[in-house]
């Protein structure tokens, strides 16, 4: 099984990037995962317009490889930090391209809404950010953690968790590194045992497909 690890950080080395780097380790603790990590910002893409809604263009040959291989994964692992409520420019722009292989725009559910066509996808976010965890925990529908379990829910895509600190240091951070190794071997066998939504997901969300 193959799981893309994508560190959507423009600071390596640093809080959701190591994060990310002590999930990996827990991951490869389970057997028969090839985990690939890639960081966002080695890939050039466009912003989103009209002539590129239905796929890369000739010269975002990386954009193309890129979403080859989530079309050939079985899970994928977003590592973001938290920027004005949200994510990085770069990962907003990435959702957004990513369209073409997220939604089928010819089938309506019965919202009215394209259908999602992520299914095969389990999904798990590492999210850092400078809002310490309880305001983070009263606030979660203004934070990145949200917005990314319900874009890819949106997508049909299989959302397993996420994980958020408030530490600023998280990178040097023992017991949340922990934590991050913990997390991701739980999360890979679950991908391996290709378990379904999160418990909050299943009691929260209906998926309005048709
Ligand atoms: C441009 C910018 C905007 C930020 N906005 C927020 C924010 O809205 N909420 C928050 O909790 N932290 C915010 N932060 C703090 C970062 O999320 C925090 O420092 C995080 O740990 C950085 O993660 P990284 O080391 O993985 O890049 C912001 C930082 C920057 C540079």
């Amino acid at each position: 099984m193959k799981i893309l690890a994508l560190s959507s950080s423009p600071s390596r080395h640093r809080n959701s990037d190591t994060m990310l780097d002590n999930f990996i380790i827990g991951m490869n603790k389970i057997d028969g995962i090839e985990i690939e990590k890639i960081y966002l910002e080695d890939i050039a893409i466009d912003f989103y317009n009209f002539e590129n809604g239905n796929g890369p263009l000739l010269h975002e040959g990386d954009f193309k490889i890129l979403t080859d291989k989530i079309k050939n994964s079985d899970g994928l692992v977003i590592a973001t930090p938290t920027y004005n409520f949200s994510v990085p420019a770069h990962l907003k722009n990435f959702i957004d391209r990513i369209r073409f292989i997220s939604l089928d725009l010819k089938n309506r559910n019965k919202i009215g809404q394209p259908v999602g066509k992520l299914s095969y996808l389990r999904m798990y976010f590492l999210v850092s950010g400078g809002t310490p965890n309880w305001a983070e925990t009263i606030l979660f529908f203004a934070f990145p953690s949200f917005w990314l379990r319900g874009v890819f829910l949106y997508f049909n895509a299989k959302v397993l968790g996420s994980f958020y600190t408030g530490d600023v240091r998280a990178f040097e951070n023992k017991k949340i590194l922990d934590k991050c190794i913990n997390k991701g071997e739980k999360y890979a066998r679950k991908v391996k045992n290709k378990n379904n939504n999160s418990i909050l997901e299943r009691i929260f969300f209906r998926s309005p497909q048709i």
